[in-house]
């Protein structure tokens, strides 16, 4: 095997347009960072970068649909998912992102590169075109009629409900999501990444000199270059992103399956020159051991697009494994963000605070290396309650409290050894490397199978010594037998940290030790007799039965939501209930608009002033595309009269106007159907 001498991780980079779920965890962040905790106690050289994707249409889209920039977007979610990881103990060198001035500049320098060496094929082809908004469509920005199913509302790429992959011509009645309109066909240029030109290179390097992929990675690889590989467009037409600083690249910007893993290398280069350090020689160095931690949908991206950009730019390592996993699915159903089937991270640390090991464990337990997987919420209580409590929480508790109850805490002497003892021993011995060589595999389930065996194998030692029986007519017994016991609790400090973090460090402090490298584990000999413990604390707290139905619970909820949305789809879910006590807080009044006008800066507000018998307020409200102020005034109307004034614009609104919107997105004003009085309560 090769001989490397540093690490360069990379993690997939996750799109800053919502919030990181289980699923992303378990796949991805809780492998990777268990292997980078591994090989830095290991002392070895390694940096482990991430960050987020911002760019791509789903942002894009996402702005639009919310009526704000989508740098507001990015910023939000960026901060938000980097909140999560930091929570959970994710340990990247450096979480980065691809909004940033370094990564732009990175990105549009490789580009700029590789079409001055004529890396690019430059074609045109036909693509649909939004007139009314003067805009190329992506895929993803029209819908229209599956040629399959019938279904109305499927996307240009996918029809989300029978689930074929579709092409956007083949939409029947196709209309742009931007304006509603049916778009036209237009040619358009754009640079091509000539992935069947390197399908001999692939077939050598990836085929041949990767067997050892895992079987799920190689298999999709194998199956895409079997079926031959077609030249892909490196530039989209869409208005955000990084601009194609080429001749004849205006109003183009960077596909993100280019841009994003390059990311990578741009967050490498800030971390570089955070810490003193020269970036390229973990990306270039022949030395440098580059692994690429995904989920299963990027590995085409990892595995054949992204070596072949770097294989065509020169000069950069390529990816010496690419340990991707399956999917996760929650309780049966797949994960889903738009319906709102997942286990949010933040709102995980809000329903079970302090409890991010016991995530940690069930999902790494749990981790769907070879096949999908599922989680459960009685299975991640079972583990909990039935192995981090009652087997790795219960050892160590009882070692620590027997410790301090006869020997006031102070560790005692080893005397002489009998048969179980040397059984124990040498299950301490080889723990270190039976763990290390599933890891190095990239076999998480299967070592901390092996990490809770040493965990087991005390226990069992405990219950079979019973040192609580022995105390009083064989005190030495007992002090050797202690000794060892926490040899052993020593012992899973070290190995345990990779997998769980917050308890290696709670274990550390209930022992009263420093942190110690992997290579000290194994021995018996790692704290001396006379050593003072500090007192018992549990490591893991039983999760009760409340806790998980509140969960299940939440999701029966989800299920109820979407039952109801797919039999209407066009009408929004139904709110969560409100208690009458707070519906009568509201004060809604009858009003009538007086005057109406258009504001200078805003091509969505109109300003109103609203006769409410008592007063006239000034309201504003973003109906400006779907009213003319004119035929506004004398309109009767619904008012929240008792809604905190809000500035916007500069201009105070004291109130809102109600309006009802149809499933096609046309407002009607609430307005009563006989004559009211302006300033009459509604109720
Ligand atoms: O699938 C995703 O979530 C992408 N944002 C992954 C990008 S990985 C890399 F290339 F940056
Ligand atoms: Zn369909």
């Amino acid at each position: 095997m090769k001989q490397f001498k540093r690490h360069i991780i990379t993690s997939a980079l996750p799109y800053a347009n919502g919030p990181i779920h289980i699923g992303h965890l378990a796949g991805v962040y809780i492998p990777a960072d268990i292997y980078v905790r591994y090989l830095r106690s290991k002392g070895e050289d390694v940096v482990w970068v991430c960050g987020s994707d911002e760019h791509g249409v789903a942002i894009e889209l996402k702005a639009r649909k919310e009526g704000k920039p989508p740098q507001e977007i990015v910023d939000f979610y960026h901060n938000q998912i980097k909140e999560s990881f930091l929570e959970f103990g994710i340990s990247f060198d450096i979480y980065h992102r691809t909004s940033s001035k370094l990564h732009h500049k990175t990105a549009a320098d490789f580009f700029k590169q590789m079409e001055a060496e004529g890396k690019f094929k430059i074609e045109t082809s036909k693509q649909f075109y939004d007139e009314k908004e003067s805009q190329f469509l992506a895929d993803r920005y029209i819908k229209g009629t599956c040629p399959v199913c019938g279904f109305q509302e499927a996307y240009g790429d996918q029809c989300e409900n029978c689930g074929s992959t579709l092409s956007p011509t083949e939409l029947k009645f196709p209309r742009s999501m931007l304006s509603g309109e049916a778009p036209v066909i237009r040619e358009t240029k754009h640079w091509y990444l000539p992935l069947d030109e390197y399908e001999p290179w692939l077939k050598d390097w990836l085929l041949e000199g990767h067997k050892e992929w895992k079987p799920n990675v190689y298999g999709q690889c194998k199956s895409w270059i079997d079926n031959g590989l077609r030249p892909r467009p490196m530039t989209r037409d869409l208005n955000w992103g990084i601009p194609v600083s080429v001749e004849g690249g205006e109003g183009k910007v960077l596909y993100v399956w280019f841009d994003a893993p390059i990311g990578y290398i741009s967050a490498t280069k800030q971390w570089a020159i955070d810490n003193g350090k020269n970036w390229e020689v973990y990306w270039k160095g022949d030395d440098t051991r580059l692994l690429h931690f995904i989920g299963k949908d990027n590995i085409v991206f990892h595995c054949i697009v992204f070596p072949t950009i770097l294989k065509a730019a020169g000069g950069y390592v390529l990816p010496d494994n690419v340990p991707a996993n399956e999917f996760l699915n929650l309780e049966g159903s797949k994960i889903s963000t738009s319906r709102n089937w997942a286990v949010w991270l933040h709102e995980y640390l809000e329903d079970l605070p302090g409890k991010q090991d016991t995530l940690r464990y069930t999902l790494t337990a749990n981790a769907p290396e070879i096949k999908d997987n599922d989680f459960t919420w009685k299975d991640f209580q079972t583990r909990n309650n039935s192995e981090l409590v009652a087997i790795f929480g219960n050892f160590v508790n009882r070692a620590v409290v027997l410790i301090h109850k006869y020997f006031d805490g102070k560790l005692p002497e080893r005397g002489e050894l009998q048969p179980i003892d040397n059984e124990i021993i040498k299950s301490i011995k080889e723990a270190p490397q039976r763990i290390a060589d599933s890891l190095d595999q990239f076999k998480f389930r299967e070592a901390l199978f092996q990490l809770m065996e040493l965990a087991r194998a005390g226990n069992k030692y405990l219950a079979d010594t019973e040192p609580w029986k022995l105390i009083k007519e064989d005190k030495g017994r007992v002090e050797t037998i202690l000794n060892i016991a926490v040899q052993i609790s020593v012992n899973l400090s070290i190995l345990c940290e990779p997998f769980l973090p917050f308890t290696a460090e709670k274990l550390i402090s209930i022992l009263a030790i420093e942190k110690s490298k992997w290579s000290a584990a194994g021995s018996i000999d790692l704290t001396e007799s006379g050593h003072q413990l500090n007192k018992a604390a549990l490591l893991f707290e039983k999760i009760e039965d409340k806790e998980v139905e509140a969960q299940v619970n939440k999701l029966l909820k989800t299920k109820k939501m979407n039952e109801q949305e797919k039999l209407t789809p066009n009408l929004p879910a139904l709110k969560d209930e409100v208690v009458f006590d707070d519906f009568i807080k509201m004060d809604l009044r009858v009003g009538e608009i007086k005057t109406a006008q258009r504001l200078e800066k805003s091509n969505k507000l109109l300003k109103f002033s609203v006769d409410m018998g008592l007063e006239t307020r000034t309201i504003l409200s973003g109906v400006a595309k779907h009213f003319t102020p004119e035929e506004m005034i004398g309109k009767r109307v619904t008012v929240v009269a008792n809604l905190a004034p809000r500035k916007i614009m500069g201009i105070e609104s004291q109130g809102m106007l109600l309006f009802a919107e149809n499933s096609d997105g046309k407002l009607v004003m609430v307005s009563p159907e006989e004559d009211a009085e302006n300033g009459a309560s509604i109720s």
